[in-house]
């Protein structure tokens, strides 16, 4: 069990009203800035539990803000816990919002959970989080909720909104002018998706990753393993790009393969 697992089943102080298993995906993202100087942000105040719980969490260093559109959460302020009242719909409330917090190192969105609230939250706060920071958008099963106006697959949800974050992340290694490098791609390090979670690691990444060779060669890198195949393996390769080219201009949206059984011959030749 950890810290957090601990502080939450004795909690006899404010309420806090979370799913069991965020405790594990908190220690492994959470962990690295404890007992340091940091800037935490929780969207969703309640009463004012969870706030306490990053409170002993982080350390006396950390500083805790919480934002609620319900004006009785002001009431749950006390040493290092400060709480603005507004909603996380409101651009301009946000905006204003964010004048009036340090960068942040952590944002956890756990307010009401609706589309338009958890896009809008994240497009306003996104940018205001550090360069090694964390943001977490909790209870992500609304997607899936209709009276959130969620659904399977369904535009406009906050899991469809967040599936493109995984093109930018690889936007590097686009060969197509409809994805390009953006802001996400050089600010983001990695997505972890987990039950009703979504985790995003900020790291800079001006440019594409490197790759090198380290190690000894065990064969000729540069000769195939038989002077048959060497002919015949650039040929059908050069068909499937082709193919593709072809594929992607009549935009028919999948991939063209050879299929295994006629690979199987051309090899056997
Ligand atoms: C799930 S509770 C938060 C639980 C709390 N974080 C905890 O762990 O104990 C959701 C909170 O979001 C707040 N909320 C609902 N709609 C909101 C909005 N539009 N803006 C900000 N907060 C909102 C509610 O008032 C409620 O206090």
């Amino acid at each position: 069990m950890n810290d957090l697992e601990a502080y939450f089943n004795a909690n006899n102080k404010r309420l806090i009203n979370k799913f069991l298993h965020y405790f594990q995906v908190y220690e492994r993202h959470f962990s690295r800035f404890r007992n340091k100087e940091v800037v935490i942000v929780e969207i969703g105040v309640s009463h004012g539990g969870s706030l306490q719980m990053w409170k002993d969490y982080f350390g006396g260093k950390a500083k805790i803000f919480g934002i609620d559109v319900d004006p009785r959460c002001k009431d749950f302020e006390e040493e290092n816990i400060k709480i603005f009242i507004g909603s996380q719909s409101d651009r301009n409330f946000l905006r204003e919002t964010i004048t009036k917090i340090p960068p942040i190192d952590i944002l956890i969105d756990d307010g009401g959970h609706t589309m338009v609230q958890q896009i809008v939250s994240y497009e306003e706060m996104f940018n205001s989080i550090k360069a090694d920071g964390v943001y977490v958008c909790e209870d992500l099963h609304t997607s899936y909720w209709m009276k959130y106006g969620g659904g399977h697959k369904r535009r406009g949800t906050f899991i469809e909104y967040t599936k493109n974050f995984i093109d930018y992340l690889n936007a590097y290694h686009t060969q197509e002018r409809s994805l390009k490098v953006n802001e996400f791609t050089q600010s983001v390090d990695s997505i972890h998706y987990y039950d009703s979670m979504i985790v995003i690691e900020k790291k800079r990444r001006e440019q594409a990753p490197c790759i090198e060779k380290t190690g000894n060669i065990s064969f000729s890198i540069d000769s195939p393993p038989s002077p048959l195949i060497f002919r015949v393996f650039p040929i059908y390769q050069f068909c499937e790009s082709f193919m593709n080219y072809i594929f992607r201009f009549l935009g028919i949206n999948r991939a063209f393969r050879i299929p295994e059984n006629i690979l199987k011959k051309i090899r056997r030749y």
